[in-house]
C-alpha cells in the first residue's frame, strides 16, 4: 500500500504526522507521505491518519 497527500487540500493540521510518523512528516506547513510502500506494521496507523485528516487530503492505495 502507498500513501499520498494532496498538497492542494492539506491545511497542515499535523494530525497525520502525529498519528503515523513512520509514513507522514511535515515539510514546512504541509504533510508529505513516505515514497514507496507503507511498512506493513504501519498500515493501521496510516489508515487511521487518513481517516483523521479533517480535509480528506490523504489517499491510501493498494
Ligand atoms: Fe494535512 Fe491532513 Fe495531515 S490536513 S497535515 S494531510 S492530517
Amino acid at each position: 500500500m502507498k500513501a499520498f497527500v494532496d498538497p492542494d487540500l492539506c491545511i497542515g493540521c499535523t494530525q497525520c504526522a502525529g498519528l503515523c510518523p513512520e509514513v507522514f512528516t511535515m515539510e514546512g506547513t504541509l504533510a508529505v507521505a513516505l515514497l514507496g510502500e507503507i511498512p506493513a506494521e504501519a498500515v493501521p496507523q496510516a489508515v487511521d491518519a487518513a481517516q483523521a485528516c479533517p480535509v480528506s487530503a490523504i489517499q491510501i492505495e493498494a
